[in-house]
């Protein structure tokens, strides 16, 4: 039997395939109960500590639902108003949340941010974002994968384009490997993730039977696809000066409808963990694109407002998979 209690997530190498499976079936009778209107609250009296150093809508409304829905309790920490970082470290923070609290959700910049918090709290940690690694993202899009198509996880062929070296992307990656996907990153070669990561996501994709390519042609790394997914160009935290170069390297992998028609899949899905830059309408958005002469950057958005687009069942399943989680790691 698969028992994930007192189980920290600060990357997907944190789960095998087997849990990650158990994790989605979970979810998705958890989405049927609260849909049914007969979901059976299994945190109460639950306490959880929601630290966020950077921005966010889904993942800190995914996880104050979740909790609610199971009649546990969040406090939300923002940038500011604590002392985390500036004249707290995370050694101690770690030690006085783990008496407090019974489970930590971290987003922030470096990963050993959340490593520091697992070793001092003594309680579950979850990654809800970090520079390098965003694994309650994977566990919403696998599931969300498994609704749209009558495949299975190991017979499905997913495509990212994009920057190689994006969290989104490698926690995918490594996502796939391990339940056996067939998956391309499909990137210019400037941005490709480390030798050491590739190597540890093919070591991973060979367990399982899964495939990982690196790619840099669209057209062949597209053909085939089921999915097809993208993220920002430029992510949370990065130096904005970076943009001329990323869209100079990164137009070329924008995801069009040229891009959806060369998979040769009528059924081909979008995806995209969001927020997107599909157009002008956002001031960052509109303020970029003015500068550089150009109306969306990762996707446009005729391919964003299509039927093909799946990213708000994305977006819900982010919180029925955070539930999941909570529950299978602190849950009665
Ligand atoms: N996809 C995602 O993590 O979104 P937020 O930044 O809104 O949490
Ligand atoms: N790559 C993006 C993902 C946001 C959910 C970022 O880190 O900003």
């Amino acid at each position: 039997p698969i028992n994930l209690h007192g189980r920290s997530v600060l990357s997907l190498d944190d789960l095998e395939a087997e849990e990650i499976r158990h994790l989605l079936r979970l979810a998705a009778d958890l989405k049927v109960a609260k849909l049914g209107g007969y979901e059976v609250p299994r945190l109460t009296r639950k306490n959880i500590a929601l630290i966020f150093e950077k921005d966010s809508t889904r993942t800190r409304t995914g996880f104050e639902v979740a909790a609610y829905d199971q009649g546990a309790h969040v406090t939300y920490m923002g940038p500011t108003g604590s002392h985390i970082g500036h004249k707290e470290s995370m050694k101690d923070t770690a030690r006085v949340l783990g008496r407090i609290y019974d489970a930590i959700e971290y987003r922030g910049f470096a990963q050993s941010a959340v490593e520091t918090l697992k070793t001092y709290s003594g309680v579950p940690v979850y990654n809800g974002l970090t520079d390098v690694s965003h694994p309650t993202q994977i566990l919403a899009d696998l599931m969300t994968m498994r609704e749209f198509t009558h495949k299975h996880l190991s017979d499905m062929v997913v495509t990212f384009l994009g920057d190689g070296r994006d969290n989104v992307a490698m926690s995918l990656a490594l996502g796939a490997a391990k339940v056996g996907i067939d998956f391309r990153l499909v990137s210019p070669t400037a941005l490709w993730p480390d030798q050491a990561f590739v190597d540890h996501v093919k070591s991973q994709a060979w367990k399982s039977g899964g495939k990982f390519a690196l790619m840099e042609h669209v057209g062949s790394g597209v053909l085939g696809a089921d999915f097809i997914y993208t993220d920002v160009w430029l992510s949370m935290g990065e130096n904005e000066s970076a943009w001329a170069e990323r869209i100079r390297l990164l137009s070329p992998f924008r995801v069009t409808a040229q891009v959806i028609e060369a998979t040769e899949n009528p059924y081909v899905k979008f995806m995209h963990c969001l927020p997107a830059f599909h157009n002008t309408e956002t001031e960052v958005g509109a303020r970029i694109a003015k500068e550089y002469g150009i109306d969306c950057m990762e996707v446009t958005d005729q391919v964003f407002e299509s039927h093909a687009s799946i990213v708000f069942d994305q977006a819900e399943n982010r919180m029925h998979t955070i539930k999941a989680l909570l529950v299978a790691t602190i849950g009665s």
